[in-house]
């Protein structure tokens, strides 16, 4: 399963990617809004960081418009990948920007319908959002479930990209359903690298050791 960085944040994209385990990034518009300045000169600063897809998304809300956006878009580097939010207007201008070769990222994907039209239009990524579907004491994990074994029928190209991410038990799962990619903010990623035993362990094997050289 590939794991993304979900942030417009340089700082945590540039101490998370040496870990060499960072297959891209995907951000929004509240993420990229948080950091300030121009939100295009970030996205491709990103893209210089992590050669890997970097989804940047539109904010028109009108197809043609969103086309034309996306199009501008997908200019700023070539790891971009277009982020279109899931609405009539949005599948349109998915079905003709795919066939433009752009790659788009479906956002916003609350069920499997929306996320079989995506595909079925040409997305390269679905992106449920199953920490939002948790939120409202629904079952993110179960939309993803049911999207994969959906795709698993068919040979739609399309990548399940599991956002929304709101803990490790969320990367666990996925990976078990055989999601394609798990989108994570850099704090549960921290997370995975925290656990008491692998610390006292670790502990334990340089005092032995040093106790050893000292001949103990
Ligand atoms: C994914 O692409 C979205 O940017 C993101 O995962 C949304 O997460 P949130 O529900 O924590 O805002």
């Amino acid at each position: 399963m590939k794991l993304f960085i979900d942030s417009g944040n340089l700082h945590e994209i540039e101490s998370l990617v040496p870990l060499g385990i960072i297959d891209g990034i995907t951000t929004n518009p509240s993420l990229l809004a948080k950091e300030g300045g121009d939100a295009r000169a970030i996205v491709k600063r990103i893209c210089e960081v992590v050669k890997g897809p970097v989804s940047a998304e539109v904010v028109a809300t009108e197809s043609g418009a969103m086309i034309a956006e996306g199009r501008e878009l997908a200019k700023i580097d070539d790891h971009v990948v277009v982020k279109i939010p899931f609405t009539r207007e949005g599948i349109k201008a998915i079905k003709a920007l795919s066939g433009e070769g752009i790659r788009i990222n479906t956002t916003l994907i609350f069920s499997a319908t929306q996320a079989l039209f995506a595909a079925k239009a040409g997305a390269a990524y679905v992106s449920p959002f199953v920490g939002r579907l948790d939120d409202i004491a629904s079952d993110g994990m179960l939309l993803i479930e049911q999207i994969v074994e959906i795709f698993d029928h068919y040979e739609f190209g399309t990548e399940v990209l599991v956002a929304s991410v709101r803990s490790p038990m969320h990367i666990v799962t996925a990976a078990r359903m055989g999601a394609d990619i798990c989108t994570c903010p850099a704090k549960v990623i921290d997370a995975c690298f925290n656990h008491p035993l692998t610390d006292i362990g670790l502990e334990k094997f340089l005092k032995d050791w040093e106790q050893a050289k000292r001949g103990k």
